[in-house]
């Protein structure tokens, strides 16, 4: 059966991205595919490096139930564009960044709303700067949803 590898990416590692994994793991989990997906994240900054991630992004995880336990900040390597099936960016700038390190590869690599086109969002919100954990919540949880339709595994 196959298996998919799958890498989150935002700026530092500490909000959006750390949220996706941990979600879409929890909902991989739930839906009794977690053996077929291996999730991780990682940051085009590499600021937060060996850092946990932000308290805010803890404390939405924790308030849905979700563990947030054995997670460290890291950043974005050349050799992720091998490893992973799919690299999911959450907004332009990260995409613009991946993009200058890999080449496009569009049926690889791209933005979580991609996923999400009803959602009305072209990026996912950065809490670091909005403070709205909330809203970057709802919006990682629909598109790793989205993706686990994609995927074909719900
Ligand atoms: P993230 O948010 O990319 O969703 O992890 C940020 C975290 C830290 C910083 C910027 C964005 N920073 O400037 O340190």
């Amino acid at each position: 059966m196959k298996h998919y590898h799958i890498l989150f990416v935002c700026l530092g590692n500490i909000c959006r991205s750390p949220m996706a994994e941990c979600v879409l793991r929890h909902l991989a989990s739930e839906a009794g595919v977690g053996q077929r997906i291996i999730v991780e994240s990682a940051g085009t900054s590499g600021w937060h490096d060996g850092e946990n991630m932000h308290a805010g992004t803890r404390k939405i995880l924790t308030k849905h139930g979700i563990s947030h336990l054995g997670f460290t900040s890291s950043k974005v390597k050349s050799s992720d564009i091998e490893h992973f099936d799919f690299i999911i960016a959450m907004d332009d700038s990260n995409l613009n960044d991946l993009e200058r390190l890999f080449g496009k590869h569009p049926d690889k690599l791209f933005k979580l709303t991609d996923l999400i086109p009803e959602s009305g969002y072209s990026s996912v919100p950065d809490p670091w700067y909005t403070g709205d954990f909330a809203e970057t919540f709802r919006l990682v949880e629909a598109g790793s949803s989205a993706l686990l339709k994609k995927l074909e595994l719900v």
